[in-house]
This record gives C-alpha cells, sequence and structure tokens, in this order.
C-alpha cells in the first residue's frame, strides 16, 4: 500500500491511497471513525464488484452498507440524478457523520463528488475510481459536477473526498479503449513535468500497449503511482485552478474542438486528447518553441501506443470556430498549452487562424 498525502491550504488532508486490496478502504474508513451508514453509489455493471470486494467487509461490521446504481455513461451526469441520489440520502436520514463512496468511472466520481458537496452542506467522501482515466486524474483534486444542456460540466463544485482509494486491480474488467484514453491522460504527465515517467513509457511501450491490466500488472501499477503523484502535486498547488493547473489542458483545447466537432461520437476524450497532444506538439515545433527531437519523441510515443495519429482533413474547417468556445478562451485570445521539451510547458496565446488550420492539417496526408 502507498499513501500519497494531499494538503490544501495546509489545513485539509485528502490522501490518495494504492492498494491492491481493498481491506485497506476498510481499515481507512474503520480508523476514520465515519458514522455507521454508507451508501456506495456505482453503474449497474459495476456492482457485482462491490458485493464482491466490499460488501463482505462492511457488511462483517455492524454498518448499514447500502449500493445504489444507475445506467452508465455521460448523459447520466446531470441534476436529475443528483435529485434521485439526494433522495435515497434523505429517505435513509444520513447523517453528516455518515459516508458516501463513488465506485465508477470519472461520471460516477464528478456526479456522486457533487451529491457529497451538497447534501447536508457536505457529506463524508470516498472516491473509489475504477476505470483508468478516473484513477490518474478525474478522482483527484476534488472538482465535482454534472452537465447542464447549455454544457457539459457547468454545474459544479470543488469538493475534496476524505480519500481518494485507487486498487489498480479492479482495471481487469475495464475494456481496452477505456484503458487506451486513460493512457493519453498519462502520456500528458510526462510530457508536462516528469520526464522519467515520459521514459518509462516509451521503454514499455510494448507491454502496456495491449491494454490488459493483467499483462503488465507492476508497470501499470508504477505509471498509475506516478500520474497519481503527478495530478496531486498540481493540484496542491493550484487547488482552484489560479495558473499551473492550466498546463493539464496540454491537448484538450485542440482535442476538445475534434470531440464537438463530431458530436462526442467518433472521438472519446482520450483518443481527441492525444491527437490534441501530437497537434500541440508539431505547432510548438512549428513555432521554434519544441526541438524536432522532441517532437519526434513525442509523435512516436503516441503511435507506440496504438493511438490513431491521423486527421481527416475535410473536417479541420469545423474544428477552428469550435476552438473560440473552449472554456480557456480569455479575453478573445485562445491560450495553448504547448510543450517547450519534454517536461515543460508554455502557454501560447498567438496563433491566427491559418497557423490553426496548418497545426491540424499536420496530422493530415495533406499536411
Ligand atoms: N473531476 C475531474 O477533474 C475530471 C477530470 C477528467 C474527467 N472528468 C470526467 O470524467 C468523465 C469520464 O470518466 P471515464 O472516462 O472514467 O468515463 P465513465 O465514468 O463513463 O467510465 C467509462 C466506462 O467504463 C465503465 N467502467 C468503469 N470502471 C470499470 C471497470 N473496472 N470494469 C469495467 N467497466 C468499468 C463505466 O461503467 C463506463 O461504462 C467525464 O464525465 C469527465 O468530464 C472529470
Ligand atoms: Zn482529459
Amino acid at each position: 500500500m502507498k499513501t500519497i498525502p494531499l494538503n490544501y491550504n495546509r489545513t485539509q488532508n485528502s490522501p490518495i491511497i494504492i492498494s491492491n486490496t481493498f481491506n485497506d478502504l476498510y481499515t481507512f474508513w474503520k480508523q476514520a471513525n465515519k458514522g455507521q451508514s454508507i451508501l456506495c453509489v456505482t453503474t449497474h455493471e459495476l456492482e457485482s464488484l462491490i458485493n464482491e470486494h466490499l460488501t463482505p467487509l462492511f457488511q462483517e461490521s455492524e454498518t448499514n452498507f447500502h449500493i445504489y446504481t444507475i445506467p452508465s455513461g455521460e448523459p447520466q451526469k446531470n441534476l436529475t440524478t443528483v435529485s434521485e441520489i439526494l433522495d435515497i440520502l434523505c429517505n435513509l436520514k444520513f447523517e453528516r457523520i455518515d459516508t458516501i463512496i463513488a465506485f465508477g468511472g470519472g461520471v460516477i466520481g464528478d456526479l456522486v463528488g457533487f451529491v457529497a458537496a451538497s447534501y447536508l452542506r457536505g457529506i463524508n467522501l470516498i472516491q473509489c475510481p475504477t476505470s483508468l482515466l478516473a484513477q490518474v486524474d478525474a478522482s483527484i483534486g476534488g472538482k465535482t459536477g454534472v452537465n447542464h444542456t447549455s454544457g457539459k460540466n457547468l454545474i459544479g463544485s470543488f469538493y475534496q473526498p476524505l480519500c481518494t482509494f485507487i486498487n489498480p486491480k479492479i482495471l481487469h474488467t475495464l475494456p481496452t479503449d477505456e484503458m487506451r484514453c486513460g493512457m493519453a491522460e498519462i502520456v500528458k504527465y510526462g510530457i508536462i513535468r516528469d520526464p522519467e515517467l515520459f521514459e518509462y513509457l516509451e521503454t514499455h511501450a510494448n507491454d502496456l500497449s495491449t491494454y490488459q491490466y493483467t499483462d503488465a500488472p507492476d508497470k501499470w501499477d508504477h505509471i498509475i503511482t506516478r500520474s497519481a503523484h503527478n495530478k496531486a502535486e498540481v493540484v496542491q498547488l493550484d487547488e482552484k485552478e489560479a495558473g499551473l493547473r492550466e498546463t493539464l489542458n496540454l491537448g484538450h483545447t485542440f482535442g476538445h474542438a475534434i470531440e464537438a466537432a463530431h458530436r462526442y461520437i467518433d472521438y472519446k476524450h482520450g483518443e481527441a486528447v492525444a491527437l490534441g497532444m501530437a497537434i500541440a506538439a508539431n505547432a510548438a515545433t512549428h513555432k521554434s518553441l519544441l526541438s524536432n527531437e522532441d517532437n519526434e519523441r513525442i509523435q512516436n510515443l503516441l503511435k507506440n501506443l496504438k493511438f490513431d495519429c491521423e486527421l481527416d482533413h475535410l473536417q479541420i474547417n469545423d474544428y477552428i470556430p469550435l476552438l473560440q468556445s473552449d472554456k480557456k478562451v480569455r479575453k478573445g485570445k485562445i491560450r495553448f498549452i504547448l510543450p517547450v521539451s519534454i517536461g515543460d510547458t508554455c502557454v501560447y496565446d498567438k496563433f491566427t487562424t491559418p497557423d490553426l488550420i496548418q497545426a491540424y492539417k499536420s496530422l493530415t496526408d495533406k499536411g
């Protein structure tokens, strides 16, 4: 078991526990001495994992252990589902000392985190991420929230959990395309701040690119732990997104426009972010901010990790107006995070429209 301490404002402690046994989650909860009731919220498919791993542990004690399941998918991340879960908490007469566990991917984490922040103005929350993306990214940092018909993640709050409990072993049931999506965020940490992690990915790309946890458990454990450390360090230094946290946006500005233009159907988030990072690296080299050699390393790593780094040139004009609606636009200028080396970035806001078209074109056969 490894524990990464995470302190906000020197007072609030929200540790990340990484362990391959749920006994450690139970022990943590027991020691934290948090009420007698627990509501574990998850998606229908994951209920059997809870029954296998958590129910026997919690039912051993005098705990009232409840499970509530919802369908999976981004459309569930809305105020109607929030209201449903709040009803359950009211009916069960949950008190502030009781605990809610978010057991699932980032959708569950964001949604249940928001419920925990709202019920009685804040009830104990344990984030138990089960997708790779949630383990290395979404469950760390306290951002919670739901979507609105006007946009993604428009309603939400910052709410830190009692702990984030990461059990990498649970990934053995995660579909390979979801594993690859999480990998995009891991590559991102390597590029923005962790050259050793980047090198490790280069060395082990072969073993990792099967995207089966059981093919290389030690390697997956290593990169998950390293990524959780990176995310924790960034959010600790910049909890409310005043500066440093912006670097986590590498590949996301270019990528969001691709996701949106394809109506969130053709590309998963991680796939779009991988394309976005390849575009950002090409654009940085084009502006002489990144060496050819480092750019090649980025492009090669993405390819070796089986990301598709080619775009259809026909759609490129659709992406440009969508870039303007990115939430990182400040005073009409789009702020891009660009790599300047493996492990360092800059903010760049001087692209012209032809520059942006050229950046996307760099991934087409006409580039
Ligand atoms: N709060 C943050 O800082 C933050 C950061 C990044 C992303 N997010 C949010 O996270 C969400 C995306 O998260 P995601 O990629 O985990 O998607 P997701 O929650 O939809 O999970 C992906 C799929 O995998 C399934 N799944 C999860 N764990 C599994 C397991 N162990 N075995 C089998 N199936 C499993 C889920 O049921 C779902 O069908 C988005 O809503 C995004 O906005 C939040
Ligand atoms: Zn992302």
